[in-house]
């Protein structure tokens, strides 16, 4: 494991593209191994010690692919899994939650709301964050089981898309908050609808997390040194569902063209 060894990142899904997407547009020269656990996906109403165990097997398939540092790019695992795979693993691991922090120095928020999985909200992970940076600040934390598969059926395009969000979304609106955090990496794709909802600041924490990666890197003396030409990115899934191909390039936000596709031999209990 090198400067010149692949980031690894992983997610229940291909919600965790959206990171990927940021990681590359920062960091162009880097290759990337992803990993998308769709045959378990969702993780969202699963128990802690089923997203443990989840977590725990694809970072040890991201590790035998020989990654220097893991993204976990799932919020869901992030929030119940984290630190227990930093104790487990000696590779560097990111998850996508303290990432937030930056957003959340930006101003001296009032009324803050996050949105995420049930398994995101019941762990209290997010509104412990902000208690902890904001300790004034009135905080709304909604679980929305309904947005994930909305986004996976690419029905939030559609009418009842629509109506969707705007049931899941309506006690939020009511709150009224300055801002809301994304606490699930499916709801970027949504994050226009979801904006003109509520008509307040909205955001995610890809960006964040990319900067996050950068840094630890760079730290570690592990960020590669400009190279010609950009990284390369394999994609490996746990099954190939109908749609496949569309849904990850919207998350990615560029063409598979290039892009190498593996279903896994991952084997599962
Ligand atoms: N992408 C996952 C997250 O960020 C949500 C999808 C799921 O429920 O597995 O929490």
């Amino acid at each position: 494991m090198g400067k010149h060894s692949p980031i690894g990142v992983f997610d229940s899904g291909l919600g965790g593209l959206t990171v990927v997407k940021e990681v590359r547009s920062l960091l162009p020269g880097e290759d990337v191994v992803y990993f998308g656990d769709i045959a378990r996906l969702p993780y969202g109403n699963k128990s802690p010690e089923a997203i443990r165990r989840f977590s725990v097997e694809n970072s040890l398939f991201l590790i035998e692919k020989g990654v220097k540092l893991i993204v976990v790019a799932c919020n869901t695992a992030s929030s119940l899994a984290l630190d227990f795979l930093s104790r487990l693993f000696s590779v560097p691991i990111v998850g996508v939650i303290s990432p937030m922090e930056t957003a959340l120095r930006k101003k001296n928020y009032r009324k803050v709301a996050v949105i995420g999985t049930s398994a995101t909200i019941r762990s209290g992970v997010y509104q412990e964050l902000i208690h902890r940076l904001l300790p004034d600040c009135r905080v709304m934390a909604q679980p929305c089981p309904l947005l994930v598969p909305i986004i996976e059926t690419g029905a939030f395009r559609e009418e009842i898309g629509e109506e969707v969000i705007r049931h899941q979304l309506k006690e939020v609106k009511a709150f009224s908050p300055e801002l809301l955090l994304l606490g699930c990496t499916h709801y970027p794709i949504i994050e226009g609808q979801i904006r003109r909802f509520l008509g307040c600041e909205v955001v995610s924490s890809a960006h964040y997390t990319a900067q996050a990666v950068e840094r630890t890197l760079r730290d570690l003396g592990l960020k590669r040194e400009r190279r010609k030409g950009r990284g390369t990115l394999r994609i490996f899934v746990s099954d190939v569902p109908d749609g496949f191909e569309e849904l990850a390039e919207m998350f990615l936000g560029e063409r598979l063209e290039g892009v190498s596709v593996r279903r896994s031999q991952m084997c599962f209990t």
